[in-house]
């Protein structure tokens, strides 16, 4: 369609300007659209959004999440990456991919709460059944499987207790009976270790956390090697309706090119920080995979050449659980919320016996540490000031 002089309210639509082609700058650009126009008919008809070859509609990807969906691939060592409004939304995206009434889906105890949440309510609802299996044990999970298993879930370290399993044996134990199996590598990062080398299906990254960087995005990431198995999790992606924003997408863009240095950073000062708090009398266990005597060090060893900024703490149990609150309260650089992976330092109190079922090797209070981007020394120094409290 030609382009003739009109009324200036459709020049202000239709103006037939158009920049100079070539444009470079080290920014890859922001994309924005709902509608995706069409050359012709003939393109119309022959475009899917079944495949990423073309553009059919914004939910279906523009330049600017197609761009970051490949960097997330080769961060993550796969070939294939679709994005997915949250973590979360990208564990349920995986869930829809693969799973059908009838069923089954195997979660490690200590999984990422509201993923457990997600098989006990709506997958139940849905007909689809789903078992716990104690992480620390790959001889539980292959007794665990059935012939209705159809996908284990791995979480390494589980992200709150922080015990760090023996991956490749848990992915010996699925792979033995042909069952796929699905790691949320939010942790990892793709920088701790190589999923796809250890030979797992499908990798899931909340990119909320360190690909952000900024505690102001949220956004998930499902990385495969397979053809096959990028494509059922596309047509899920497809069929469930679900897009991320490209602001959103430019936003993890930018941060991409600090992420392993602010991840080193993070493990940096977390580590010093595990070390310092473990020195503490009222501190009975560091929970942090880098440090002997924690929960699978020897798995995280054998497995890592880097660990994220988060730690967990177990307080004596003798303590009364308000003076462990009011310890919480004190600290005043680290913010009480949720979630990791952002500059400002965070705190939050959990319940062992709500995510673990046997917790005699995890006794006392629990409290969870994301060590931001601050000094090292003003951390330490407010951990001090709240601990002397404690008495
Ligand atoms: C281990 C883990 N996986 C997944 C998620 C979900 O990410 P999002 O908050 O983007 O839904 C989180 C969030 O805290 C997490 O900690």
């Amino acid at each position: 369609m030609t382009h003739s002089a009109q009324d200036p309210v459709t020049e202000l639509i239709h103006h037939p300007y158009r920049p100079p082609a070539g444009w470079q700058a080290v920014p890859p650009g922001v994309f924005k659209a709902s509608t995706v126009i069409f050359p012709n008919v003939a393109a119309l008809r022959a475009r899917t959004w079944k495949s990423k070859a073309g553009y059919t509609y914004g939910l279906h990807g523009t330049p600017t999440t197609f761009m970051l969906e490949e960097r997330i691939a080769a961060l993550e060592g796969g070939t294939h990456c679709v994005l997915a409004p949250s973590g979360l939304a990208a564990i349920m995206m995986v869930n829809v991919a693969l799973l059908k009434a009838g069923d089954e889906v195997l979660l490690p105890d200590n999984v990422y709460g509201p993923s457990k949440e997600m098989a006990r309510t709506l997958l139940a609802d849905w007909g689809i059944a789903h078992r716990l299996y104690d992480p620390m044990d790959a001889a539980a999970l292959a007794a665990s499987i059935s012939e209705r298993t159809k996908l284990v879930w791995l979480e390494a370290p589980g992200s709150v207790t922080m015990e760090f399993p023996d991956l490749s044996g848990l992915i010996a134990a699925a792979r033995a009976r042909g069952v796929t199996t699905a790691l949320d590598n939010t942790w990892g990062a793709g920088l701790a270790f190589g999923a796809f080398e250890l030979g797992v299906d499908i990798s899931m990254h909340a990119l909320t956390k360190y690909p952000s960087g900024g505690a102001d995005v949220l956004m998930g990431s499902v990385v495969t090697r397979d053809e096959a198995l990028h494509h059922r999790i596309l047509q899920a992606h497809g069929r469930l309706g679900i897009g991320v924003a490209a602001n959103d997408a430019e936003a993890v863009l930018r941060s991409l090119p600090t992420l392993a240095l602010r991840y080193h950073a993070h493990d940096a000062s977390a580590r010093e920080l595990a070390l310092h708090l473990g020195r503490q009398p009222v501190v009975k266990r560091v929970l942090h995979p880098a440090l002997p005597g924690s929960p699978g060090h020897g798995h995280w060893a054998s497995t890592c050449t880097a660990a994220a900024g988060l730690f967990s703490v177990l307080l004596d149990p003798a303590l009364a659980a308000a003076r462990v609150d009011a310890f919480v309260d004190a600290l005043r650089l680290f913010k009480l919320g949720y979630s990791w992976g952002g500059p400002v330092s965070l705190v939050v109190p959990y319940e062992v016996a709500t995510m673990r079922a046997d917790v005699s090797a995890l006794h006392g209070h629990l409290v969870r540490f994301s060590i931001g981007l601050e000094a090292v020394a003003d951390l330490q120094a407010d951990l001090d000031q709240a601990l002397a409290g404690l008495g």
